[in-house]
């Protein structure tokens, strides 16, 4: 069989299909869906789709992350629930890795709540928290608010559960939080405590 990838807003054709694809695990309305793969572009966010032959059977994005100019971060890993357990969400990795480091990145970055193991399994080892940026027009704004703002936070807005919240025009500078329990452990927009590990691969 022959997997490959290709960039979403290079196969445009394939929205609709990406749209169903990530509603099948996180519930938005095709509008709030499409607006936010129709964001993927070359400078990042990418959304990447994986392609059995010419059926659509994952999708992994990358964004660009503040102050890691060698760093992309990995959201909306999906598989195909028909096509899982078949070792398909390993190749998605590899063919996103192939795809960032041929961009000129060195590592990938991420958080989960659930799937660690999975990523552990793929070569992802915990780290510390990073910030995902918008966009390269953003990410100056960002900087520029870094340093005016000793005490910017690291935290990361992107909920795994919910890819269509990852509002890339929203970017948070917050004033630096309590002090945490663990360093994975981080408080969500609704104030309850959730277990986010962020992990880390060199690619
Ligand atoms: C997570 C996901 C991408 C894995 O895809 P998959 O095709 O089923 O995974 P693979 O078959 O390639 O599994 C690779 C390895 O990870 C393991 N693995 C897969 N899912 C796992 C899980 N949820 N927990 C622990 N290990 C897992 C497999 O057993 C396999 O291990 P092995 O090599 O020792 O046999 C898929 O389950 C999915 O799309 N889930 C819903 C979306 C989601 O939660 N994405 C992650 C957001 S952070």
């Amino acid at each position: 069989m022959t997997f490959r990838c290709v960039a979403l807003h290079e196969r445009v054709d394939l929205l609709d299909k990406c749209c169903d694809l990530l509603n099948t695990e996180w519930k938005r309305s095709h509008g709030v869906r499409s607006r936010f793969l129709e964001k993927s572009n070359h400078e990042f966010p990418c959304s990447l789709l994986m392609l059995d032959e010419e059926m659509l059977i994952g999708h992994a994005r990358l964004s660009r992350i503040v102050s890691e100019e060698k760093s992309l971060l990995l959201t909306s890993v999906i598989i195909d629930p028909n096509r899982r357990g078949e070792g398909l969400g390993r190749k998605l990795l590899h063919l996103t890795e192939e795809y960032a480091k041929k961009r000129g990145f060195t590592y990938l970055c991420l958080s989960s709540e659930s799937k660690e193991l999975f990523y552990k399994k793929c070569g992802f080892y915990e780290t510390s928290p990073v910030q995902q940026c918008s966009s390269n027009a953003l990410q100056s704004k960002f900087e520029m608010l870094q340093k005016s703002a000793d005490h910017a936070t690291s935290t990361n807005e992107v909920d795994e559960k919910m890819p269509g919240a990852e509002d890339e025009s929203k970017v948070h500078i917050i004033p630096p939080p309590p002090p945490l329990i663990k360093s994975h452990y981080q408080v969500s927009s609704n104030d309850e405590i959730s277990k986010k590990c962020w992990l880390r691969k060199e690619i």
